[in-house]
């Protein structure tokens, strides 16, 4: 048996949307995906988009998707691994470890710290994946919600995307998992038939705005508004769109911090957290350029716990991190007093907060500041809504 590897696109090569087709065993879904990345995806990079053959014959495709997603306060280098499948004749044949292998360092080679994937867990974790963040689902019911609002939302407009971007990224500010989007429109706009991008525009900007989908609930999956005010007029028309759809409940995947949970927590919403059964996951493929790109963490930590170096142990290598000027410096080597090993297989969870000091065996104050727990959530871009469940 042997096993090879081309570069393709679906969109040289339409033979490539069948392929994905019959590898996820369903149509349309996560080839099409895979087609609006590959044609509308700035960020698309045609060498990584890779189809694995067996005997010369193709049998499985995997597309990393280079993102800039936010880790340890800053918005890191990763790339989103999907669509990713083998042919279900073809499995178990190491077809998606060299799919999986020649990934990583493609990666590496292009300055990235490592991927993230929603998929089984008992493959990732055989191939340096952890469990690293949580879904948050606020569920309201029309009593949580205000009055309906009768505010004019409108449609989704080229022009709004940066003002979107900006008004994203304070909601959603020092969430590990949230993404850096795009000023194109596949960042925002609903692929899905059931999905709706709405803008609420107060004084001629975009003041909040909306991105929700009616399945069996009513879904928002991601909102965001500029002031307290905003967020008001953002549950009243949450409250408009429930009973325009019958609906008694809205669920909505916002993290605990967002402004709308905030609100919505205080007007009696419950609010539920689940770590996704482990399947959303993360993959460091390149702890030095990690390190590098995350530096202010680790300095204000080690400024913070009042010392000058420490070590952490990851999976067998110890990296030593050191202050210098105001300047990181990583290289391998233990600090004997001050060293923190982190549990085998584990250190991405630890990255995101969904881990922290508590899961240590011996947590110290040194471990608290490099490790503080978080609430970490991966809020991918609506295009994604297409391979989902
Ligand atoms: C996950 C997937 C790509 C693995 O492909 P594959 O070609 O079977 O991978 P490999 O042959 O390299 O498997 C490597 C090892 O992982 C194991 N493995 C494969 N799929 C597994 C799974 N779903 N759960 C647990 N272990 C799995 C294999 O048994 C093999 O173990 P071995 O080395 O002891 O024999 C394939 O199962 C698949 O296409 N699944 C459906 C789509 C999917 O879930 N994609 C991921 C998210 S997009």
């Amino acid at each position: 048996m042997d096993l090879s590897l081309r570069v393709a696109t679906p969109i040289d090569e339409p033979a490539l949307l069948g392929l994905i087709d019959s590898c996820f065993e369903r149509v349309g879904r996560e080839s099409e995906l895979a087609r609006a990345l590959a044609s509308g995806d700035p960020h698309f990079d045609p060498g990584l988009s890779l189809v694995g053959e067996i005997d010369g014959r193709a049998a499985g495709y995997a597309l990393f998707l280079p993102r800039r997603i936010q880790l340890c306060g800053t918005f890191v280098k990763l790339a989103v691994l999907s669509p990713f499948a083998t042919l279900p004749e073809a499995r178990k044949r190491g077809l998606g470890n060299f799919l999986l292998r020649t990934g990583f360092q493609a990666l590496c080679d292009r300055g990235m710290c490592g991927m993230v994937a929603l998929g089984p867990s008992a493959f990732f974790a055989r191939h340096g994946f952890a469990p690293a963040f949580n879904l948050y689902t606020t569920e309201a019911r029309l009593a949580d919600l205000p009055e309906p609002d009768a505010a004019p939302w409108r449609g989704l407009r080229g022009d709004d995307l940066g003002a979107l971007r900006a008004l994203l990224h304070a909601s959603y500010a020092g969430v590990a998992g949230t993404e850096e989007r795009s000023i194109a429109a596949l960042d925002w706009e609903s692929p899905i038939e059931n999905g709706h991008t709405l803008v609420f525009e107060r004084g001629g900007a975009p003041r909040a705005y909306l991105h929700f989908r009616t399945r069996g609930e009513l879904e928002v999956r991601e909102c965001a508004a500029a002031t307290s005010h905003d967020v008001q007029a953002l549950l009243g028309f949450i409250a408009r769109l429930a009973r325009e759809h019958g609906r008694t409940r809205v669920d909505l995947h916002l993290p605990p911090q967002h402004p709308v949970a905030r609100a919505l927590f205080h007007r009696g919403a419950p609010q539920v957290a689940s770590n996704f059964r482990g399947a959303a996951m993360l993959c460091i493929t390149d702890w030095n350029a990690l390190f590098g790109a995350t530096s202010a963490h680790w300095l204000s930590a080690l400024r913070a716990a009042g010392v000058a170096d420490a070590s952490i142990g990851i999976d067998g290598e110890t990296w030593r991190l050191r202050r210098a000027d105001d300047a990181l410096v990583v290289d391998r080597g233990r600090v004997k007093e001050r060293h923190v090993e982190l549990p085998h297989g584990l250190a991405p969870g630890f990255l995101t907060g969904q881990r922290s000091w508590r899961d240590l065996d011996a947590p110290t104050p040194l471990a608290r500041a490099l490790f503080p727990a978080g609430t970490p959530m991966w809020s991918y871009s609506p295009v994604f809504g297409l391979a989902d469940e």
